[in-house]
């Protein structure tokens, strides 16, 4: 990256840290804290990583191993003295530490298995710790406003490109390549300084123009200040959870209920947040019930286009997404159809082009809003993603306006949810993304329990961190994902409770609104992208 590019990309992040009104603006001890956390983390970054390289060429002999293995005693004391330094700055957040610290060792791991060799190894954890340490004194600064962020940036980034061209010029190091080399350093400092921060999701992942959402229920969010803070301050998107939906915003021919959907377009709009409109419609009985009875596909389609054109026109300008059909695939627990296709009352009375015409009446009544198809379980390879690929190019090649594809993302740690591994969610991602669309995550959430059991207590939320973090780098990793959004914000709200009537904690908050693991891997996520995006 040239000088001033990096400068350019440095004052950006300044300015948006400075006076982006999602950015929100960091009180005394939270920079205090800040400043602990980033210092701690990039101590035990660079331990862990020089820990790594003074082992990584050892052979295995019984002394080696036992020397390594004091060696790990020595740093997890250090880290632990680390850690309740941190605590003091930082009440109530230490329990998050150590699973911060097991995301940052696994991430650790997978950089270096990118380098093959143990004197590259060695060679690249070294780099790694020193850059670690830049990238978290860069942190300091932006954490603290630092005027002189900028040129410290450079000066870092000067320093930090030496060391790298050096790396890169030994033999032992040809794989991989120099800017996967350059790449995975700059990515793992920012992976720590995002763990480290006490800046937004919002905040830190602006630079890679993310949209990062969360779904909403109109009157939960002003029923609690602290909710509201959080969600202005993590998110630049909302998406309507369930104001939108046919069955609430329209029971009953000429009833409309706007009431909940008109709050959250007004605070999309006034807070300058995206909307994603969801969902205009939606097959399996999930519509009211002068719907579900039609029996006449003029007056159906009468109704659709009725049902469309005043939500879409109503709402035109503050959603600038509408999910049009939602789950065009039979639901993941129902028997398999003959075509694959969702077998519901659109499809039996209006027949399969009741898709195209949804698309077509959204399209004329608001011309401007990018027209999605929502869609569940399509991140695991197989018969599924493999349907909608193919219903989705019949509906490319039949012209119809159809701009990007929602990947719902109901996820889940145990059976029967779906868990899929990262290189899977990244072939998903890619193979829809070539097909020409925007591609986004519209429902994320991690089931921990379900029918399942851990042996280990401590297991669920680190799982569940890896799984929220392989997510946020495959879509950060492609450039036709555009955004990810959770379907909820914190545990106790989220439709898993109230649905499956248990208590489980699929989201990146926890009941009392505290930070969880899956939180940090969603950001350490964003600000290791941000770490190599290149400036706009
Ligand atoms: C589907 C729908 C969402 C929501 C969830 C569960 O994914 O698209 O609107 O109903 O199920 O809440």
């Amino acid at each position: 990256m040239g000088l001033c590019r990096a400068a350019g990309r440095i004052l950006t992040l300044t300015l948006v840290f400075s006076v982006h009104p999602i950015g929100g603006t960091a009180s005394a001890s939270d920079v205090r804290c800040g400043v602990h956390k980033v210092e701690a983390m990039a101590r035990a970054c660079a331990e862990v990583l020089r820990n790594r390289a003074r082992f990584v060429h050892r052979p295995n002999t019984p002394e080696a191993l036992r020397r390594e293995e004091n060696s790990r005693v020595r740093l997890a004391k250090r880290w632990a003295k680390a850690e309740s330094a941190a605590s003091e700055a930082c009440a109530k957040q230490s329990s998050t530490w150590q699973t911060a610290w097991t995301l940052l060792q696994k991430r650790v791991e997978s950089a270096l298995d990118a380098a093959e060799g143990p004197v590259c190894r060695r060679r690249l954890a070294k780099t790694l710790a020193n850059s670690c340490r830049m990238w978290t004194r860069l942190e300091i600064k932006q954490i603290e406003d630092s005027p002189d962020a900028g040129t410290s940036a450079l000066r870092l980034e000067e320093r930090l490109n030496t060391r790298l061209a050096n790396l890169w010029k030994m033999k032992e190091c040809a794989a991989p390549t120099p800017q996967q080399v350059k790449n995975t350093a700059r990515q793992l400092g920012g992976y720590a300084a995002g763990l480290a921060t006490t800046r937004s999701i919002a905040a830190v992942a602006a630079p890679t123009g993310l949209r990062f959402g969360v779904a909403i229920e109109a009157h939960e969010v002003p029923a609690d200040p602290v909710y509201e803070g959080l969600l202005h301050r993590e998110a630049n998107s909302i998406t309507a959870e369930n104001a939108m939906k046919w069955r609430s915003i329209h029971p009953a021919p000429g009833t409309w209920n706007f009431g909940p959907a008109d709050q959250i377009a007004e605070r999309a709009v006034n807070q300058a947040m995206g909307l994603r409109g969801h969902t205009l419609i939606w097959g399996g009985t999930r519509s009211p019930d002068y719907v579900e009875e039609a029996s006449d596909r003029e007056v159906l389609l009468e109704y659709m286009e009725d049902h469309i054109t005043t939500l879409v026109q109503r709402y035109a300008g503050a959603v600038d997404q509408w999910d049009v059909v939602n789950e065009v695939l039979p639901s993941v627990i129902d028997p398999p159809t003959a075509d694959g296709l969702d077998d519901n009352i659109f499809r039996r009375v209006v027949g399969a082009d009741y898709v195209a015409q949804a698309f077509q009446f959204a399209h004329a009544a608001d011309p401007q809003a990018k027209l999605y198809l929502n869609e569940n379980g399509v991140l695991l390879p197989g018969a599924r993603q493999d349907r909608l690929i193919a219903f989705v190019e019949e509906l490319l090649d039949a012209g119809v306006p159809l701009h990007g594809i929602g990947i719902q993302g109901h996820l889940g740690l145990t059976p029967p949810a779906a868990y899929p591994n990262r290189q899977q969610i990244a072939d998903a991602i890619q193979r829809f993304t070539d097909l020409g669309l925007e591609l986004e995550i519209t429902e994320l959430d991690v089931v921990t329990l379900f029918f399942g059991a851990f042996d280990e207590p401590g297991e669920p939320p680190i799982k569940q961190a890896a799984l929220y973090g392989w997510v946020l780098r495959a879509c950060l990793e492609n450039p036709g994902c555009h955004g990810v959004t959770t379907w909820g914000l914190g545990d106790h709200l989220s439709w898993v409770r109230t649905f499956f009537g248990f208590a489980d904690d699929p989201l990146p908050f926890d009941e009392n609104w505290q930070r969880k693991p899956a939180y940090f891997a969603i950001r350490a996520e964003c600000a290791a992208a941000a770490a190599i995006q290149p400036p706009g």
